[in-house]
């Protein structure tokens, strides 16, 4: 039995919000399920009935929902302030959660940017990279390679990175082009092969591309070790490490896209580090804030930073930001997160054997 608030509930829902990647034709005449609550791994809509949150409300929640600690996190930094802009200010959780974070990275990964999605993850990476070769006098270094089937997010740059047709054919007019090489997928390889006999002899299409092209190619994106809204699809051993070692024979730095992958969904804190990669960039969101808050951040190295110091009027800064960067309640949500994957052992107790 549906209530009539539930109803009105409805109504409303289909007179006014815009559903993301709906077709909203076909969800005017449906049935909408309205949540009100969560409660550990179940959604509860408004007639009070549960729902196991098999999406983990779009790969985001890690812990489950409500969890005590990250409620209190969010309602104590409430108590002392929602929002300060990182233009011109610092502000404490930022601060912390930046420290917490390049110590758990991958090393080297040190200088930490906040932004509050995972495309705005990817489009800070693309564009940082792009900026570094330019400020080290290689101006032609302008392009990227990725790889088909990738999905990097939804604006222009990410997009144009990422492969899914359904998701970018209408906007490719307006995308840049990319150098694109094959993803392993190992279960329906175009090879023939099968993981056991898989000598990741795709690679040597991305190789071909870096041979010619690598004095145009700034860098390589890529979702390590598993390519999500391609459809799960898992790398066979060795192919992201044989990546890594290739962008760097050939001069390209290398972004990872973990907004998918970090924060445990491989059974390590992060993909890159079942093959123990570490790559020039990392952007991290979804399970930042343990799926409680719109927070991103893209992870690079001192030596990426570097290049983009000088006086003001040389205009080397990174001319990007978002009103929202470094929210203070987003930050200590991600703090809480970060001291649960401590003190529960997550990881650990994941078990996952390498
Ligand atoms: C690998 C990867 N990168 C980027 C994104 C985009 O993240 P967001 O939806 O937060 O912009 C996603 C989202 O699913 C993703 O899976």
């Amino acid at each position: 039995m549906k209530s009539d608030r539930t109803k009105e509930l409805q109504r409303l829902d289909k007179a006014y919000v815009w559903h993301p990647f709906t077709q909203m034709k076909e969800w005017e005449t449906g049935d909408t399920l309205i949540i009100e609550k969560g409660q550990g791994n179940y959604l509860i809509d408004t007639d009070g009935r549960r729902y196991l949150d098999g999406v983990a409300s779009l790969w985001v929640n890690v812990h489950g929902h409500r969890k005590k600690e990250i409620d209190r996190a969010i309602t104590s930094q409430l108590g002392k302030l929602a929002h300060s802009t990182l233009l011109g200010l610092g502000n404490t959780p930022s601060i912390k959660l930046a420290e917490r974070l390049s110590g758990i990275a991958p090393k080297d990964l040190n200088r930490v940017f906040f932004s509050d999605n995972g495309s705005t993850a990817v489009e800070i990476a693309l564009k940082m990279a792009f900026q570094y070769w330019e400020q080290k006098g290689f101006e032609g270094k302008k392009k990227f390679v990725a790889f088909t089937g990738a999905y990097h997010g939804d604006t222009f740059g990410s997009m144009s990175v990422g492969e899914i047709d359904i998701f970018v054919k209408k906007y490719r007019p307006l995308l840049f082009s990319a150098y694109r090489a094959p993803y392993p997928y190992s279960y329906r390889c175009p090879a023939g092969k099968d993981r056991s006999d898989c000598k990741t002899e795709c690679l040597k299409a991305f190789e071909d591309i870096l041979k010619k092209h690598s004095g145009e190619i700034a860098a390589c994106i890529i979702e390590p070790m598993l390519q999500g809204a391609a459809g799960m699809i898992v790398s066979p051993p060795g192919f992201l490490k044989k990546v890594r070692s290739l962008t760097k024979k050939y001069g390209v730095l290398l972004i990872a896209d973990e907004v998918a992958t970090g924060f445990g969904r491989t059974g390590k804190m992060f993909a890159c580090e079942i093959e123990n990669v570490v790559p020039d960039f990392l952007c991290l969101a979804k399970g930042i804030t343990g799926g409680y808050m719109p927070l991103a951040a893209t992870l690079t190295t001192d030596k990426v930073y570097r290049a983009f110091l000088g006086k003001y009027e040389e205009y080397r800064s990174f001319f990007h930001g978002h009103t929202y960067t470094g929210n203070p309640l987003g930050c200590a949500a991600a703090l809480a997160n970060l001291d649960i994957f401590e003190n529960e052992q997550v990881i650990k107790g994941l078990g996952l054997k390498i």
